[in-house]
Formats: C-alpha cells, sequence, structure tokens
C-alpha cells in the first residue's frame, strides 16, 4: 500500500521511519518532507495547506493511506478533504480537531463534562478581560483561543506582563483572529506530562507517557520553544499518577466527544499538569502527534504502527494488540543559534553522515548546491539516543549531538536530568 504523510519536520521523519519498518507499506511519499526524510521517502514538494493539489497528488499516485502530522491542516479540515474524495486518512476531522484549534471550545468541554483543568474565563472583549485580570492572583496564565505556532501562551508573574500579553493578543491582535478570544486561565504548579494515545471514538489505546522541554535554556530559563527536548519512559513519575491521568483525563474526553457529536480519531496528545499532591489536570490537547514526544515514543513501539492507524481507520482499534519495548528514549533538539527568535539558514552541518547507534531526525535541514547538509530551520535535528535506562539513553545521545557541529549550534544539556534523581 503506497502512502503519503503530510508535513515535513523531526515528528514526520520519526512517522515516515515508523511507517517504512511495515511489510505492508509500499512507496512512502511526505509533503512538504525534507532532506533527511528523502533519504527514505520520495519527498513531494506541495505545501500542507494546500489541500486541492495534495488530494490530487493522492488520486493520482493511487495512495491507500494518508497521515497528516501538524496541526494547522488538521484544524483547517485536511481529513474532511480527503474524505470527501474516498481517501482512507488517519486523523480527526476539522469538528474533532477544535479540541486543539479553539482553546475555549476545549475548557468549555473540559468543564462541561467535569474533567480536571485548570479554573479559567473566557473573553472577546478587551476592556472586560482587562478587569477580570486585575482581580486575580498572580501568577496567572493567559492564552490566545487559536492555533498561534505555540506562542499563544503567556505564563505571567507580574501584571504588567500579563496586561501586556493581553493588549497584544486583542488589541494589537498579533495572532490575527487567533487571538479574537482569550482564555485567562489559573496558574498550576507542579510537573509537565504528555500522554498520546490513539484514539477512535471512545476506544483510546494509549502510548507510553513523554516529557518535553518547552524552554529554551537549561533549567527551564527563557522563551517557550516547540520543543527542546523529550524523554520516556518517566521513572520517576508512579505508574498509578500515569493511569489516573488515562482514566480521570483522556477516556472522559474521548467519550465527551463522542457525546458532542464530534468523535476524535487519530492521536489525542494530552499536555498536564502533575500538582503537588499528585493529581494529573489537563493543560491542553493537541489532535496529533507531539514534536519532538514522537521521536521518543515511536522509537519504543515494537507493533507495526501501519497496523495500529489502519486499525484506528478500520474500526478496529481495541482488538489490535500494542506492544511497547522497557527501552528508554531521550530526544535532545539540536536547534539554530537565535532560535526561537530570528537565527540564520544555510550553515553548513558536519558530522551527518557518521555511523551510530542513535537514531538522527531531521527537523529543519536542506542540502546545497554542493550537496552539503545545511540547517533550515530553527529546530534542526532531533537526535535519539535508546538504552537500557534513561542515563544510558541519555549518554548516547549526547555523543551524537557532540559529534554533529554547526556554527551556532544551540543544545540544552539537561534533557531527562529529572529523571536521574
Ligand atoms: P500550551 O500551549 O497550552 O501547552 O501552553 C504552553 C506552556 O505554558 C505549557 O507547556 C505550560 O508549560 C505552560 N502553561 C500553560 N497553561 C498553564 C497553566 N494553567 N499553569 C501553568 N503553566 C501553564
Ligand atoms: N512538543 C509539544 C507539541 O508538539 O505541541
Amino acid at each position: 500500500m503506497d502512502i503519503l504523510v503530510v508535513g515535513g519536520g523531526g515528528r514526520e521523519h520519526a512517522i515516515v521511519w515508523a511507517l517504512a519498518k511495515s511489510p505492508q507499506a509500499g512507496r512512502i511519499y511526505c509533503a512538504p518532507g525534507n532532506a533527511g526524510i528523502e533519504n527514505i521517502a520520495e519527498c513531494v514538494p506541495i505545501g500542507v495547506g494546500e489541500f486541492d493539489r495534495l488530494t490530487a497528488f493522492a488520486i493520482e499516485k493511487n495512495i491507500g493511506f494518508v497521515v497528516i502530522g501538524p496541526d494547522d491542516p488538521l484544524v483547517g479540515g485536511i481529513v474532511d478533504a480527503f474524505e470527501v474524495k474516498g481517501i482512507p486518512v488517519f486523523g480527526p476531522r476539522q469538528n474533532a480537531a477544535a479540541i486543539e484549534g479553539s482553546k475555549t471550545f476545549m475548557k468549555d468541554l473540559l468543564h462541561k463534562y467535569k474533567i480536571p483543568t485548570a479554573a479559567y474565563e473566557k473573553f472577546d472583549n478587551y476592556e472586560d478581560a482587562q478587569a477580570y485580570l486585575l482581580k486575580q492572583e498572580l501568577p496567572i496564565v493567559i492564552k490566545a483561543d487559536g492555533l498561534a505556532a505555540g506562542k499563544g501562551v503567556t505564563v505571567a508573574f507580574a501584571l504588567d506582563e500579563a496586561e501586556s500579553a493581553l493588549r497584544d493578543i486583542m488589541v494589537n491582535k498579533v495572532f490575527g483572529e487567533a487571538g479574537a478570544q482569550v482564555v485567562i486561565e489559573e496558574f498550576l504548579a507542579g510537573q509537565e506530562m504528555s500522554i498520546l494515545a490513539f484514539v477512535d471514538g471512545e476506544i483510546v489505546r494509549p502510548m507510553v507517557a513523554a516529557q518535553d522541554h518547552k524552554q529554551v535554556y537549561d533549567n527551564d530559563q527563557g522563551p517557550n520553544t516547540g520543543g527542546m527536548g523529550t524523554y520516556s519512559p518517566l521513572p520517576h513519575i508512579a505508574s498509578s499518577i500515569i493511569d489516573e491521568a488515562i482514566e480521570t483525563i483522556i477516556k472522559p474526553t474521548a467519550k465527551a466527544m463522542v457525546a458532542e457529536g464530534r468523535p476524535f480519531r487519530g492521536v489525542l496528545f494530552a499536555g498536564l499538569m502533575i500538582s503537588p499532591d499528585g493529581t494529573p489536570k489537563t493543560i491542553e490537547f493537541n489532535a496529533r502527534f507531539g514534536d519532538p514526544e514522537t521521536q521518543v515514543v515511536l522509537p519504543r513501539l515494537k507493533t507495526d504502527l501501519l497496523e495500529i492507524m489502519l486499525a484506528a481507520v478500520n474500526g478496529t482499534l481495541a482488538d489490535i494488540p500494542i506492544e511497547w519495548s522497557e527501552e528508554a528514549a531521550v530526544c535532545v533538539v539540536l536547534a539554530s543559534g537565535g532560535y526561537p527568535a530570528a537565527y540564520s539558514k544555510g550553515i553548513t552541518i558536519q558530522g551527518l553522515d557518521n555511523k551510530t547507534d542513535a537514531l538522527v531526525f531531521h527537523a529543519g535541514t536542506a542540502k546545497n548546491e554542493a550537496g552539503e547538509w545545511v540547517t533550515n530551520g530553527g529546530r534542526v535535528l532531533g537526535v535519539v539516543g535508546l538504552g537500557q535506562n534513561i542515563a544510558e539513553a541519555r549518554i548516547s545521545a549526547y555523543r551524537e549531538a557532540d559529534r554533529i557541529q554547526f556554527e551556532g549550534k544551540h543544545l540544552r544539556t539537561d534533557i531527562a536530568a529529572k529523571a536521574l534523581i
């Protein structure tokens, strides 16, 4: 069966890598892909938002199965566009992707079904939001309603910070329509954890848990990024807490979506905060695989990913055995100097063609005219070490991260350090 994967980052590299291991996989295309993905799939220069061109390409190539990576096209209705053409596709329809596309929708859903999350109010009027803000305690969290490329959330420790975030969203409209509404939310203290699950309606098949590192510098300093590194499993978090999150948050949310007439099919990704007393609460839902969570979760998947995705689409997700390896995985992101603010592209990368035990997933690379690897994004590479435990996996990831060099290379040196304690 020939497959089309939509997207072009480290997440899609990991998805293509996992799908390519399936005996059922024929030719794999990736749109638009990147230079690293090109090594294992045929990249097609079509953007993730070009639904007409993507569906026409799938029909022309007789694609048997489509997998969608990123949030933007999901929220824009790409799954519906493929379904209309009768092409089997893995991912939520537009009405279900709203769980990521609209924070007010997500918060109202959780509130209605009494699913644990931070207390909140939503506003579509700046004066009301500002008046409410003045009555709240600090820290406080300000969120633009819609997709804002990971930049729509401000955790404010001072009032002027909160006020300026609110003004940016509602008055200066820096996120455009995505900021037509805001959520002002209670600050949750604790440890974050990501749980992803394969979901088809009320059927929930959780994946192994992972932890991301969002801030750009060590010790969680500096601005938020798309994610600077991940690891799995989480040996310092009791499995009872992970189970509780699945039972009290993920399963009830899948059920609520069905009850609302928006059955979710695809990967449901819960960003959770574990409060100091051990109770998990929802921070956010995403309607897709995480990036770079995927880079540590899929290497631990022993079952054929394509079989699981096909089962979700064919209504047999409940029956398929899904096995995970006991191995640990640590992903260290190598980023361009300056990221998440402005950075240069086109810088030569050395050491990428090493023979290595680590997995190297490309997020933002290209080849120049001389055929050399060059940087082509903020997050450039995700280096994944595997081992018997986190300590071993970490050593492997950092060994490889050191071998790969490019001017301005930035990485966090404390990925998975919490899990060593
Ligand atoms: P989000 O885009 O909703 O995942 O938010 C980005 C990041 O902001 C999260 O990963 C958290 O680190 C932080 N955050 C969001 N909401 C809250 C909250 N209510 N309390 C504390 N931190 C939060
Ligand atoms: N790593 C966080 C995300 O994919 O949203």
